[in-house]
C-alpha cells in the first residue's frame, strides 16, 4: 500500500494536502524548496527512500530529476512527462491541439524561410496571428508575469530582455468568463470532474473563484466534456485543473495545472470529497471520492499580503461570527500581493456567497 506520501513543494498547498492526508493516516514527507537545486536533487531521493509515492504541489520543478525516480523504479504521480509537457506551455498549446481540443490559435517565433532575424520572426507570427495577440513565456511564468501585450512585447524586445527562443504568441479570446474545472484521474484511469468554477483575476492574481458557473447549459457540458477528454489524455493519478475562457457556444483551453489549484480551494468545504483529499486518493491508489456539492453555492476569496510584516488577524472574530464562513490561513508572512490566507463562503446563490465572501474579507485589517 502507497501510505507514505512525498510532496515536492512546501508552500499552502502541500500544507493542504498535508491535512488532507494526515487524517486518513498517512504519512506525508514534504520537500522544499524546488528540486532544480543540486542539493535538492540529493533530497529527492531522500524523498524517494521515504515515500511509497512522489507527488507534487508546485510545477516549476525539475521533471527529469522526477523522470529519473521513476526509472529507478520509484511511483512518481502523476507522470513526470505529462508534467514536462505541461511546463512548457508551447507543447502544452500543440499537444491540446493535436488531440483535437480548443485552444487559442498559437504558434512559435520560428524562422521562416532564410530569415532568422528577429524581425522576420516576429514578422512571421504577426502576419499569420494578427497583432491581437499575448505573448507569453514558455516556461517558468505565474500570475501573468512573462505574458506581454504586442505593444509590451516589441518594447521589451527592442531593449533586448527577451529571447525569442523562449516565448510564444497566442491569440487574445474575447471572452466572457474564466472558468476552472478541477478534475482527478484515479491510479486505474478512473476520472472524478469538481461543477465548473468561475474565476476572476485581478492584476492576473486570481481574486475569487465562485461555484456553480453562470454559463448556460450547453457551456457547462462542453467544460465538463473537455476536462474528461483532456483528462483521458495525460498519465498518471492526480487532480488537474483546467482553466478555461467561456465563449460564445463553448469554451477554450487556457492552460492545464498539474496539480491541485487555488481555483478548487473552495472544494474543502463545498464537496463531499475536497480537491487535497482527491488528489492524496489518486496518488496513493485509492478509490476516487464524490466531488458532488454540499450547497447550491460557493464562493472563495483569495487574501494577500500588503505590506512585508508578519501576519496579523485583525477583525477573525466578526469572520467567525458569520454563518457559514470559513476562514484558512496558511502561516506565511506577509509580502505585497502574497497569498496568505482565503475565506470560503457556503450560499443559496453565487451572488448571495460572494457577496457575503467579500464581506467578510473586508473585515479582515491584514
Ligand atoms: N489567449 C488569451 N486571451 C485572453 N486572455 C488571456 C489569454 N491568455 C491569457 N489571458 C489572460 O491572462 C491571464 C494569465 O495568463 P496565463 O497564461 O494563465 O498565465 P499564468 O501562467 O501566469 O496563469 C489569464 O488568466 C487570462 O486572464
Ligand atoms: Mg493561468
Amino acid at each position: 500500500m502507497r501510505d507514505r506520501i512525498g510532496i515536492v513543494g512546501g508552500g499552502q498547498l502541500g500544507r493542504m494536502l498535508t491535512l488532507a492526508a494526515k487524517p486518513l493516516g498517512f504519512h506525508v514527507t514534504v520537500l522544499d524548496p524546488g528540486v532544480d537545486c543540486p542539493a535538492a536533487q540529493v533530497g529527492a531521493a531522500q524523498l524517494a527512500a521515504r515515500s511509497d509515492v512522489v507527488t507534487w504541489e508546485i510545477e516549476h520543478i525539475d521533471a527529469a530529476t522526477l523522470q529519473a525516480l521513476q526509472e529507478d523504479g520509484h511511483p512518481v504521480e502523476p507522470s513526470p512527462a505529462t508534467l514536462a509537457m505541461i511546463q512548457d506551455k508551447l507543447e502544452q498549446k500543440r499537444f491540446l491541439a493535436r488531440h483535437g481540443l480548443p485552444v487559442a490559435e498559437h504558434a512559435g517565433f520560428d524562422a521562416v524561410g532564410d530569415d532568422e532575424s528577429v524581425e522576420g520572426r516576429v514578422r512571421a507570427v504577426v502576419e499569420r496571428l494578427g497583432r491581437d495577440i499575448i505573448v507569453k513565456t514558455r516556461t517558468g511564468g505565474y500570475d501573468g508575469r512573462g505574458n506581454f501585450r504586442f505593444d509590451r512585447f516589441t518594447e521589451r524586445l527592442a531593449e533586448g530582455a527577451l529571447d525569442l527562443d523562449d516565448l510564444y504568441a497566442e491569440r487574445i479570446v474575447p471572452f466572457t468568463q474564466e472558468l476552472s474545472v478541477v478534475a482527478a484521474r484515479g491510479s486505474h484511469g478512473d476520472l472524478a470532474v469538481y461543477p465548473t468554477a468561475e474565476t476572476v483575476h485581478v492584476d492576473n492574481i486570481c481574486h475569487t473563484v465562485t461555484t456553480p458557473a453562470r454559463i448556460s447549459a450547453g457551456q457547462e457540458a462542453a467544460a465538463r466534456e473537455v476536462a474528461h477528454e483532456t483528462l483521458q489524455l495525460l498519465g498518471g493519478a492526480g487532480v488537474f485543473a483546467i482553466e478555461m475562457f467561456a465563449v460564445e457556444g463553448g469554451v477554450v483551453i487556457n492552460e492545464i495545472a498539474p496539480r491541485v489549484h487555488n481555483s478548487g480551494h473552495h472544494t474543502i468545504e463545498a464537496n463531499v470529497t475536497s480537491q487535497f483529499e482527491q488528489h492524496i486518493r489518486a496518488v496513493s491508489g485509492m478509490p476516487l471520492g464524490s466531488t458532488e456539492s454540499r450547497a447550491p453555492a460557493a464562493a472563495m476569496i483569495n487574501v494577500l499580503g500588503r505590506r512585508d510584516e508578519p501576519l496579523t488577524l485583525e477583525g477573525l472574530e466578526r469572520v467567525l461570527a458569520m454563518p457559514d464562513t470559513h476562514a484558512h490561513f496558511y502561516g506565511k508572512s506577509c509580502q505585497p500581493k502574497r497569498k496568505v490566507g482565503h475565506i470560503t463562503v457556503l450560499g443559496d446563490s453565487v451572488e448571495d456567497a460572494l457577496r457575503r465572501a467579500e464581506q467578510a474579507r473586508g473585515e479582515l485589517a491584514i
